[in-house]
């Protein structure tokens, strides 16, 4: 196969492997509270327009050739859609979620008991504040971790115990990036996009050395959630209007997959937010339960 022409030589081509997600549809979706700028209750929401989005959303990974698992939504948990703050999972080891609003907070629970109900037996859930994917983002390599506005530094530390890998703490600087993936989104195992005016200036020169490569975003990429994207090593969805964004990403041999994400843009959120990807174990067990590991923290449950 040829390489685009405008691909550096050394840059690997790029290539989609099939996923497994979790979502959860907005069936009780609203904006009755805000805690995030994006956030305005006094404007109308439209429920049956949120879910013909997610439901577009969920039918695009299917025909990219992935597979969605879906959880129940709950009534009295609007944002339970955003899917992505409820765990991380890696080698099919999970670390659950600690929210930081009272309004999220019995999310966490939701989601734990769908884990344990699907066979994740090695699940932690964290002590520390953690919004999950939300703020961790992991490259195959490294677990890229953002801090600032919701998940505490000390969850990185916890996450580097609980999954067994590296992680690179960033410091995300403008409330209207809260998460670190309304900033920053994987697109395989060496590179990611991000726009670097989210995060502070050391942080900035963490990312630039960690990924010279990168594909940078610009202001009106990350005003539309446009970072808030999903890879899978090929296809990236992302909000239709982040065409910037997809340009430059199809100039380096991605296909942008654009998705109408409107409506859920009201509450702070676009794909990502929507998706957890369920990494699993090499071997369907996880490599610990597999070396016969012993499950030690405290918090740890054994089902
Ligand atoms: N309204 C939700 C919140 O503020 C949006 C969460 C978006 N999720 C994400 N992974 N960025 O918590």
């Amino acid at each position: 196969m040829d390489a685009p022409a405008s691909a550096v030589q050394s840059r690997p081509i790029p290539t989609p492997t099939t996923r497994r997600y979790l979502m959860c549809p907005p069936r009780y979706f609203a904006v009755e509270y805000s805690i995030n700028p994006w956030m305005d209750p006094s404007q109308p929401v439209d429920v049956e327009r949120a879910l013909a989005q997610w439901h577009e959303l969920r039918e695009t990974y299917l025909r990219l050739g992935h597979t969605v698992e879906v959880i129940e939504p709950q009534p009295g948990l609007p944002d339970m859609v955003f899917a992505a703050n409820s765990g991380t999972v890696i080698d099919g080891r999970v670390l659950g979620a600690r929210f930081r609003s009272t309004q999220r907070a019995p999310e966490a629970e939701h989601f734990r008991r769908w884990f344990v109900e699907h066979g994740y037996r090695d699940l932690v859930m964290p002590n520390a504040i953690n919004e999950a994917e939300g703020d961790f983002a992991w490259t195959g390599t490294v677990l890229l971790a953002g801090t600032g506005f919701r998940t505490d530094a000390a969850a990185h530390a916890e996450a580097q115990e609980v999954l067994g890998v590296p992680v690179v703490s960033l410091q995300l600087i403008d409330p209207r990036y809260y998460h670190l993936d309304t900033a920053l989104l994987v697109l395989d195992a060496d590179t990611i996009a991000y726009y670097p005016e989210a995060f502070s200036p050391g942080s900035r020169r963490v990312l630039r050395r960690l990924f010279p490569d990168a594909v940078l975003g610009t202001d009106a990429d990350a005003a539309c959630l446009g970072l808030n994207g999903v890879s899978d090593g090929g296809n990236v969805v992302l909000p239709m209007e982040a065409t910037g964004l997809a340009e430059r990403l199809a100039e380096r041999g991605y296909r942008p997959v654009p998705v109408d994400i409107s409506e859920l843009r009201k509450s702070g959120g676009g794909p990502k937010c929507c998706t957890l990807e369920l990494r699993a174990a090499a071997h369907g067990a996880s490599r610990a339960a597999a070396r016969g590991e012993p499950r030690g923290a405290a918090t740890e449950m054994s089902v």
